[in-house]
């Protein structure tokens, strides 16, 4: 094993590799394959409740669109930037959402995941957070049972998104956020969850509500739109050289690179050398956490299947990833720490 530890693995919007993302089936079965954390994103809802889904426009992911109840609902606004037209969970009260049934994202890519389509409800932050304790409660009183010595706790890994857009609308998440992770014990600079943007003005918000760890989250250079926050003069490319890294640990201690960052790919898919980013990051005092890890086809660099593009990642040194099928990555983070010896 390396000095640096153990590398974390992180449940991308649960194990959405096997169930519609951002569903407590989802949370759960990633907690069941060993996740280390669980990783819901957030957006509010009207009446100001956080709920996981992966945008504030859920016509993708929802029944929504065949909702007559709902048709008046469809709108566009500009959100950070990019007009987009739709339903909006700021438009909805809770008890609203929670009448709609969610949908499989990509379902010509997962299609085993539609077998659950129409069942499945938006959770909130606090379902996801009660869901984790029941589980780690009950694998707590199991280990007693059996005289093993309590189990890891389970940690959460939270990002908000477009946290300018909902403060802009009176519905500011960050306050709302550090309260509810601390009703459920998550506190502190080893407390078990780590609190992830692409916006630097809402990690420095959160940076000055909790010690929780943050993690700045960069998209690679070229990417649609740039969400480090209105009126920020940097890019994510300003923000990956050696500078650029030193400034974030002034507020975060981890970033959370898109991987072509850590290692690009040739035209033909293929990987190409890494980069210095893991090195620059950890001698900026950051941890690196890249996304997203996925057993698709599609998603694959040539010549690879899941588990040997993680071998490469795991060997330039990176702390954590986040996968959506969390079983390949951890016995991909398991056959690393063997084959890295004991701690
Ligand atoms: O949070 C890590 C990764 O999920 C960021 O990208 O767009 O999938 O939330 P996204
Ligand atoms: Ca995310």
């Amino acid at each position: 094993m390396s000095a640096r530890g153990r590398p974390i693995v992180i449940a991308h919007r649960g194990a959405s590799g096997y169930a519609p993302e951002h569903t407590l089936a989802s949370y759960f079965i990633a907690i069941e394959q060993g996740a280390d954390y669980i990783e819901p994103d957030l957006v509010m809802t009207r009446d100001g409740v956080l709920v996981a889904r992966h945008e504030n426009e859920i016509g993708g992911t929802t029944d929504v669109a065949v909702r007559a109840e709902f048709a008046g609902r469809r709108t566009t606004k500009v959100i950070d930037g990019v007009s987009i037209t739709g339903w909006f969970t700021e438009d909805f009260l809770l008890e609203e959402l929670k009448s709609l049934r969610v949908r499989e994202r990509i379902p010509e890519l997962r299609p085993a995941n539609t077998r659950l389509d129409g069942t499945l409800e938006i959770p909130t932050l606090e379902e996801i957070l009660a869901l984790a304790r029941g589980v780690e409660a009950k694998r707590r009183v199991r280990a007693r049972e059996l005289g093993l010595p309590p189990p890891a706790p389970l940690g959460v890994y939270p990002e908000t998104k477009h946290p300018s857009h909902f403060a802009g609308i009176g519905l500011a998440m960050e306050e709302r956020l550090v309260a509810t992770l601390e009703r459920y014990g998550y506190r502190g600079p080893d407390g078990h969850a780590f609190l992830q943007s692409f916006e630097t003005g809402n990690l420095e918000a959160l940076h000055r509500l909790t010690q929780l760890p943050l993690v700045q989250l960069i998209d690679a250079a070229g990417a649609p739109y740039d969400r480090l926050a209105s009126g920020e003069p940097r890019t994510y490319a300003d923000l990956v050289t050696p500078q650029g890294l030193r400034e974030i640990a002034a507020y975060a201690s981890c970033i959370g690179p898109a991987k072509s960052l850590v290692i690009p790919r040739d035209g033909e898919g293929r990987l190409l050398r890494p980069t210095s980013l893991v090195a620059d990051a950890h001698a900026a005092g950051l941890k690196v956490h890249p996304w997203t890890f996925r057993a698709e086809s599609a998603f694959l660099p040539a010549g690879l299947d899941l588990q040997g593009e993680l071998r490469e990642f795991l060997a330039v040194g990176i702390d954590g990833f986040f996968a959506d099928q969390p079983d390949v990555g951890v016995r991909a983070r398991d056959a690393h720490a063997a084959g890295q010896g004991p701690r």
